[in-house]
């Protein structure tokens, strides 16, 4: 039996069934499967146990919250119950609010979102971000680590910056992952899985590469073969 691959399939699905039936096809291959806004929202905390499974994958809580310390803290507890591995907050919330957040669930890794994957530099200037979105990044990523934070999430294109500031101990996950040959879609700052890994990456956020293709399945296994190879070459 190999060990599952350090990937936490996004299921972005628009119904539970959808989501569990994903889940219960990529878990033989990733150890985590990530729960975000869009599902969470739409069927509350059952969504956790429908999509864990009788072989309890990992559970990844994509909620990124940021409010203040106070309502943060209570949010925390409230889905700390669930017994998720990582729920996420946004890192801009600032340090008392991460720190709200890791008090609030200490059997949970608290992931610290710098700058989403999503956004150019173009787009930081927008909302009064100046600089490039790797400076933020780093920025961010330090403050959250200092907060007691023991994950970060940043797009693979900074990892390696963020493992230089962060040290080894620190989680590091990393969305806009894209395989060899598949669109960006709307992602901006993205690698290949392979490379991810080699920046530093501990947890790859992949979602429909592996969801919005006719065998969900197979498209883990494949990619999970591949990181396999990647880091038996790096051994
Ligand atoms: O389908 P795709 O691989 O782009 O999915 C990426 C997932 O990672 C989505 O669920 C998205 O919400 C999430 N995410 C992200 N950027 C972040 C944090 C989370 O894209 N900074």
């Amino acid at each position: 039996m190999t060990e599952p691959a350090p990937i936490a399939v996004a299921l972005d699905a628009p119904d539970l069934e959808t989501a569990a039936r994903w889940a219960s096809l990529v878990t033989p291959h990733v150890s985590t499967v990530k729960v975000g806004l869009e599902l969470y929202l739409r069927y509350g905390p059952d969504v956790i146990a429908s999509v864990r499974g009788a072989n309890r994958v990992q559970v990844f809580l994509d909620l990124k919250l940021h409010d203040i310390p106070a309502t943060v803290a209570g949010a925390t507890r409230a889905v700390a119950r669930l017994r998720p591995a990582f729920l996420t907050v946004h890192a801009a919330g600032g340090q008392a609010m991460i720190r709200a957040a890791v008090d609030a669930a200490p059997h949970t890794s608290i992931a610290a979102v710098t700058v989403l994957t999503s956004l150019k530099d173009t787009d930081l200037d927008a909302v009064g971000l100046a600089g490039p979105a790797s400076h933020a990044v780093r920025r961010l990523a330090a403050l959250a680590v200092d907060d007691g934070d023991q994950a970060v999430v940043c797009s693979p294109q900074e990892a390696a910056a963020v493992r230089a500031e962060v040290g080894q101990d620190i989680t590091l996950i990393t969305p806009g992952v894209r395989p060899e040959g598949v669109a960006a879609m709307d992602q901006a700052r993205v690698a290949t899985p392979e490379d991810a890994l080699a920046a530093g990456a501990d947890l790859l956020v992949i979602g429909r590469p592996i969801t919005g293709v006719a065998d969900p399945g197979a498209a883990a296994a494949r990619i999970a073969a591949a990181l396999r190879r990647t880091s038996g070459h790096r051994r």
